[in-house]
């Protein structure tokens, strides 16, 4: 089983569309989709935004599923200026940027006494979304910091380390949590992101009109995958 989030339900929607032989499940109020795609089973699934809600719906769905692989998608702001509003990230690492016990000697974004900061996407998932062509814009790979804010141009400018220190390409609020969860189990990650905005003062104007592209470019990348395996 393959298991795809998105945080929120605008982000999948088109990729709960391409299910065959769909069937509903629930997890509390949350509802999700499982089902095919290209014969391989598949569950699709709403997250919730922020690092503890995506973080207690991955594990849950890894206990319940035991999933050969996880892809998060979704939508991404760009703080690298080669990375435009439209192109796709694939992550090669991601880290919460916002988990800081430097105070006490680790690193920022070090998960402390588990020597974890930055996790890297699986090799395999990484080759073949490689391959990705979007249908617009270009693919990037690159670093992916998480953090339980939505960066617009004043939190950008009060956080320079997210470039300096962390050399990061883009910023969003799920990926590396659930990479952490899936770090813990064994389980094969992949985080894909549509570029939205760039985290400056139109981000939340560029975010709303961006759901639906997301959304698109999330069932052709899943589309992807499931035909490559
Ligand atoms: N997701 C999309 N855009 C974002 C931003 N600017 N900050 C955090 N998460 C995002």
């Amino acid at each position: 089983m393959t298991i795809i989030l998105g945080a929120m339900e605008g982000e999948i929607e088109e990729v709960t569309g391409l299910l065959a032989e769909a069937e509903p499940h629930t997890f509390r109020r949350y509802r999700m989709t499982a089902g095919t795609i290209f014969g391989h089973p598949v569950l699709v699934a709403r997250s919730g935004c922020g690092k503890s809600y995506a973080a207690m719906v991955a594990q849950h769905l890894i206990d319940v599923f035991e999933p050969s692989r996880l892809i998060f998608t979704g939508l991404a702001g760009s703080i690298n200026p080669q990375i435009n509003i439209g192109d796709t990230i694939v992550a090669d690492d991601c880290l919460q940027h916002d988990l800081d016990a430097s105070a006490v000697g680790f690193r920022r974004g070090e998960i402390p006494f588990e020597d974890l900061r930055e996790i890297a996407g699986d090799p395999e998932l990484l080759a073949i979304a490689a391959a990705y062509r979007p249908p617009e814009g270009m693919l990037h790979r690159g670093r992916i910091l998480t953090g339980d804010q939505f960066l617009d141009r004043s939190r950008l400018a009060a956080a320079p380390y997210l470039r300096d220190e962390l050399d990061g390409d883009a910023v969003e609020m799920e990926g590396a949590s659930v990479a952490a969860v899936c770090h813990f189990n064994d389980v094969p990650f992949c985080l894909v992101r549509t570029i939205s905005d760039r985290a400056d003062s139109n981000a939340r104007v560029d975010f709303e009109r961006f759901l639906p592209k997301a959304s698109r470019n999330a069932a052709e990348f899943v589309k992807h995958v499931m035909s490559s395996l």
